[in-house]
């Protein structure tokens, strides 16, 4: 990709494609999808452009520069106001969307169960639960067979949460669940892009999946609150914490509040790891030199053992196979903040009610900061590497205090069950893939990943 990377003289206004009255360059993103516009845009326009949608003026902004002003330096001139209004009819105001104190004191009350040590302790339960999965592969997959590895991982990664988090054994109500997040989010992003959102309660088919898919959710989660409480058991995990925890007045949190929490982690812990893992296996697929490098530091290191958290150490390609992967198929491609008071950016001032983009798709992808950013090279990621490139230009987890809580948690998990995975089976791409990305709130592969098996031992 070439994209001009000339910074924008203070002064002058910010650039962008042609703006037609009222509806700005909504027609553009209604009749190609907002990630052709987007792309178009950066080659023409360099690192940083606007775009209206309808009366709403989106700043696009690509540089790390830029990108940490918005994420750390400058961080309380935004907020994740109007433009996380969509995702709110979801989550609520779970840790994702909520602001400012009430976010501070949500935040306290989860980060203990996200610690370094904390994490390590689950990695038996992540392992326990890959394995399961690994016998039901056996069972099914013949040499030769060809299956959706997106499906499998989304079943996985949601039942490691369930579990990891609220202690619960999700086996047999994961297809129900699964399927509603899928809907929700499959509405959202429908709704997200529309220049005009028609009122949720108006009998549209869209919304009347969109209601149902809710109800469901709401129906798992307050079943799950409601079964912890009645056990009168603690155990030390997420669900345990956020009974215990309290609101920035120093209350308890209420049900409402329990609910968003329980059932942001639920999405923000399963689809996006389930994400990672899939384009990985993607892109493993595609690259068989790198497949049989990460097959040869697994073998040396596990000796056909199912691997711990320790191990993981010794293990750095591993790692930097998936870090790659989130570079290329970043699952949270792009990241919107609010304008909270006028400030400036990239030499321009910007207003309350414009709304800031960032792209990591498109700065993970800065030639700039990634020579030939189309090829894959885990290389990319050794130690020494990550040191010295600009902290702005790597963002797969986001940066600054609102960085993603998970982090350790999907690193961890991610690559022990693509270790794990690694040890037993070789993959190639069925000559019937149709791989292709959605761009919705997360990265989507839009038909799945389907992938040929070869069994390894
Ligand atoms: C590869 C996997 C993951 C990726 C790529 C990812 C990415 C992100 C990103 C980019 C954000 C910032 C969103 C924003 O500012 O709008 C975020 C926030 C968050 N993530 Fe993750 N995430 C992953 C896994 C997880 C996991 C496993 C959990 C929980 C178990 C989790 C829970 C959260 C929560 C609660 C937030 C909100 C944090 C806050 O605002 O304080 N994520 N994640």
């Amino acid at each position: 990709m070439t994209a001009q990377t000339q910074r924008v003289g203070v002064g002058r206004t910010i650039p962008g494609p042609r703006s037609w009255p009222l509806v700005g360059h909504g027609l553009s993103v209604l009749r190609h999808g907002i990630f052709p516009v987007l792309e178009r845009s950066w080659r023409r326009h360099g690192d940083m452009f606007r775009l209206d949608l309808g009366p709403k003026r989106i700043v696009v902004i690509i540089h790390p520069d830029e990108v940490e002003r918005v994420l750390i330096s400058d961080r309380d001139s935004y907020y994740k106001g109007a433009s996380y209004d969509f995702f709110r009819v979801l989550v609520g105001d779970g840790m994702v969307t909520n602001e400012g104190e009430t976010w501070r004191a949500r935040r306290r009350v989860a980060q203990p169960s996200f610690n370094k040590g904390v994490v390590a302790a689950l990695a038996g339960k992540m392992t326990a639960a890959t394995e399961t999965m690994l016998g039901a592969w056996a069972a099914k997959l013949e040499v030769g067979a060809e299956f959706d590895i997106y499906e499998e991982l989304l079943a996985l990664t949601m039942w490691i949460i369930g579990d990891t988090l609220f202690g619960l054994d999700l086996r047999g109500s994961i297809d129900r669940s699964a399927e509603a997040f899928t809907v929700a989010l499959e509405q959202l992003s429908v709704r997200g892009n529309e220049m005009v959102r028609l009122p949720l309660h108006w009998p549209t088919p869209g919304n009347r999946k969109l209601r149902r898919a809710l109800a469901t959710l709401d129906e798992t989660v307050h079943a799950i609150i409601r079964g912890r409480r009645e056990s009168g058991e603690r155990p030390p995990d997420l669900l345990s914490a956020l009974l215990a925890g309290h609101d920035e007045h120093g209350q308890p949190l209420d049900d409402r509040a329990l609910r968003d929490e329980v059932i942001t982690f639920f999405l923000a812990g399963h689809e996006t790891t389930a994400l990672a893992l899939s384009w990985t296996w993607f892109m493993l697929a595609t690259h068989p030199e790198i497949q049989a490098q990460l097959f040869a530091e697994v073998d040396a290191v596990l000796c056909g053992r199912t691997p711990t958290a320790d191990d993981l150490a010794r293990m750095p390609y591993t790692r930097m196979v998936l870090h790659e992967a989130l570079r290329l198929y970043a699952p949270t491609w792009s990241g919107a903040r609010d304008v909270l008071r006028r400030t400036e950016l990239g030499g321009h001032a910007v207003e309350p009610g414009e709304v800031v983009m960032y792209l990591p798709y498109f700065t993970h992808r800065h030639p700039e900061f990634w020579d030939a950013p189309e090829q894959v090279r885990p290389e990319r990621f050794t130690p020494e590497a990550m040191q010295t490139r600009h902290k702005g230009a790597y963002l797969p987890f986001s940066a600054g205090p609102r960085m993603c809580i998970g982090n350790h948690f999907s690193l961890m998990e991610g690559a022990l069950i693509l270790a794990m995975i690694a040890q037993r089976y070789r993959f190639s791409l069925s000559p019937r893939a149709r791989v292709e990305p959605q761009f919705q709130i997360t990265m989507r592969p839009k038909y799945g990943v389907l992938l040929r098996v070869d069994a390894r031992r």
